[in-house]
């Protein structure tokens, strides 16, 4: 039996990480195993992709190059520890995952979609995730919370039009495929927000013993 894939997407403080520590406890008092891991990453080689990605530089990022680093980091991902992890049954949980490619290199920054649903179906294909909870805020609030931390990064740098475009472009994903990507209304109460995760977690749960 395969474990189940889940990511957690959304723009910067929408609440991943918080979702994800909701999720690993959910996922201990149900005595599933998983491993928990994001994106750019969860590799030691992906993560030196992340940090090339991630670094504030002079040079101008080009477009293309950024999209092909993405996508090299996650194909490392997959095939070292997504699918290996899966194949044994654990489940794992992904902060960040495809549709983030989608949002960023392809909404966001303008990206081919074509040259996006090229490397998606090259490096992905059948692979994506069975549920991609996207964790939904006003841009201004997903702000307000990360202005809490210290360090930021090229992509906190970028203005309020950007971040709209990524809140734009998760909820354009939900819609393109609602039976995986579900929207999680993350503007609510932390109890509020789990309870949504919650729900999405029990259907999952029901279909992976209806699997055995
Ligand atoms: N539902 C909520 N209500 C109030 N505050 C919240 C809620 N969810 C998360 N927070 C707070 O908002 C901040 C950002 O949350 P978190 O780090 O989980 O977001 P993130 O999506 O992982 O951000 P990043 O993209 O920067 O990694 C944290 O201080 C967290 O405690
Ligand atoms: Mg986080």
């Amino acid at each position: 039996m395969k474990g189940k894939f889940i990511s957690l997407e959304g723009g910067e403080g929408s609440g991943k990480t918080t979702a994800i520590q909701f999720i690993r406890q959910w996922l201990e008092s149900h005595r599933i195993p998983y491993i928990l891991t994001r994106e750019p990453g969860g590799t030691p080689l992906a993560e030196e992709i992340r940090e090339l990605i991630l670094t504030s530089r002079e040079e101008p990022v080009n477009d293309v190059a950024e999209l092909l680093l993405v996508f090299a980091a996650r194909a490392q991902h997959l095939a070292e520890k997504i699918q290996p992890a899966l194949d044994q049954g654990t489940w794992v949980i992904s902060d960040r995952f495809l549709d983030s490619s989608y949002v960023y290199q392809g909404k966001a920054r303008g990206g081919n979609v074509q040259m996006l649903d090229l490397l998606a179906s090259w490096v992905v294909g059948e692979n994506k995730p069975d549920a991609t909870l996207v964790l939904d805020v006003p841009v201004e609030l997903g702000q307000e919370r990360v202005v809490q931390r210290q360090q930021q990064d090229r992509l906190d740098k970028e203005s309020a039009v950007f971040h709209q475009k990524v809140r734009d472009g998760f909820l354009e994903r939900a819609m393109a495929e609602p039976d995986r990507v579900k929207v999680i209304d993350a503007s609510l109460s932390l109890d509020a927000v789990q309870k949504q995760i919650e729900d999405q977690l029990m259907q999952l749960n029901t279909a992976w013993s209806g699997d055995v």
